[in-house]
């Protein structure tokens, strides 16, 4: 196999550090398909700085993004076996650190936990959970705008966790701050930072304990079901796999209900056709998720031996970033990407869960999050405008995960 690239790529963007571009810079968080665009179409293997100062290989184009999700040579563990002997915490399985065979043994003990049936029995209190929030919301704006992260998105998607976590209501006050922190750990010292790991530790260790004791049909109940059906993985394992759960399931799901929200609000004549005929939302929220997402990028992956893609040979040892939002819009794969059609048919092609060994497990709860939500405030809500230009909304976060910092509305009373 070829060992040096055959195209060198040099997407559109000014030179930085040792003459590779940096494209993802100033903009690209509040419309990084534009970017990526660009590069998907001029340069769609393409080597680049990241905003971190690391080189990284970028590839664009969905057929491409599908592969690589797919090719076992690129590697999330950088080639690195966990030690079993050693004492592990919160967050130090995280799953997508590990490559397959440690990676499966894990795995397999929270996909049964999460399947689409699990997670319809928890919808009626999910449903609750989003009504009581938007009865709260209203009751606090009068005529005012509403901020939809601070009052929606961010406790429904708590809510919906400890629902389906079955978190007892004392205890989930205590547990929304080590939650929220290492979320978001702007402005948060490192001390704050381990105390929170430390905090979801004992929380999960806790709740372990609870249901070998008195298992009922929570997350925590079925992965404890699993291991003690399958074993292979260490009690430390079981305890940091859980805690990854419940902090890979919190912002996401924030930030993608804040962006679909957002989405509509673009899109007054979507939002109408939706909130006539909520049945079309199942379909529509993949459709959303399409259009826009919090992960511009997967997890970065490292190449273990040369990966050809094209005519462009990534070589060993690179980094490698698959562009989920570069390959959620390319006209390759989906018709006109630029038009936000709630009925599209390929909608459920989209990467933003990923694919292959590392698809997201938590994309049925998502799903039913992301439906939830949108029926229950358009359903509330019979005209929701922006309170602010959709062009001026901050944007935070880093090029891997972004953030909506806040989504002021201006909702036009009850439906
Ligand atoms: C809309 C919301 C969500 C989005 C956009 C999302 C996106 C993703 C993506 C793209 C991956 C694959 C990363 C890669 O291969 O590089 C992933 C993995 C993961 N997600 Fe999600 N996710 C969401 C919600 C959730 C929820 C609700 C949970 C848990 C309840 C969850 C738990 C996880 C876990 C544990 C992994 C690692 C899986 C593995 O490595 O095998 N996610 N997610």
């Amino acid at each position: 196999m070829d060992t040096e690239p055959a195209v060198t790529a040099a997407p559109p963007a000014a030179a930085g550090r040792q003459g590779l571009p940096e494209p993802l810079g100033a903009g690209f968080l509040a419309r990084p398909e534009e970017t990526l665009a660009e590069i998907r179409e001029t340069c769609p293997v393409a080597r680049i700085r990241t905003p971190g100062g690391r080189p990284a290989w970028l590839v664009t184009r969905a057929e491409d993004v599908r592969a690589g999700f797919l090719d076992p040579r690129l590697s999330l563990s950088g080639g690195r076996v966990p030690d079993p002997g050693v004492r592990r915490r919160a967050l130090d399985v995280t799953l997508v650190n590990y490559d397959p065979p440690d990676h499966t043994r894990i795995r397999r003990l929270a996909t049964p936990a999460l399947t689409p049936a699990r997670m319809a029995a928890h919808r009626e209190r999910i449903e609750r959970a989003a009504g009581e929030l938007l009865d709260a919301a209203d009751a606090a704006r009068g005529r005012g705008p509403v901020e939809l992260m601070d009052a929606f998105a961010r406790p429904f998607a708590f809510r919906s966790l400890c629902e389906v976590f079955e978190v007892r209501e004392g205890e989930r006050a205590a547990l929304y701050e080590p939650v929220a922190l290492l979320a978001d750990k702007t402005g948060h010292s490192a001390r704050a930072v381990e105390e929170s790991v430390a905090r979801i530790d004992a929380f999960v260790r806790g709740e372990m304990a609870r249901r070998e004791a008195a298992p009922g049909e929570d997350v925590v109940s079925r992965v404890l079901a699993a291991w003690h059906e399958q074993g292979g993985a260490s009690e430390d394992e079981v305890a940091s796999l859980l805690a990854m759960l419940l902090l890979a399931g919190f912002d996401s799901t924030v930030q993608a209900i804040g962006m679909s929200v957002a989405a509509l609000l673009g899109h007054p004549d979507v939002q109408d056709s939706l909130r006539k005929e909520p049945g079309r939302i199942p379909r529509a929220v993949d459709e959303l998720l399409r259009w826009d997402t919090p992960g511009p990028f997967s997890t970065k992956r490292v190449a273990l031996e040369d990966v050809r893609f094209g005519d462009t040979v990534i070589p060993a040892g690179s980094g490698v970033l698959l562009s989920v939002a570069a390959a959620n819009h390319d006209p390759r794969c989906h018709a006109d990407p630029g038009t936000l059609d709630p009925d599209r048919r390929s909608a459920g092609r989209h990467l933003s869960f990923g694919l292959g060994p590392h698809y997201c497990p938590g994309s049925a709860l998502a799903r039913l999050e992301l439906t939830v939500a949108l029926t229950v405030v358009l359903g509330r809500w019979h005209h929701l405008e922006p309170a602010v230009p959709l062009d001026e909304l901050a944007w935070g976060g880093g090029y891997l995960h972004r953030r909506l910092a806040a989504l002021p509305v201006l909702p036009d009373g009850p439906a």
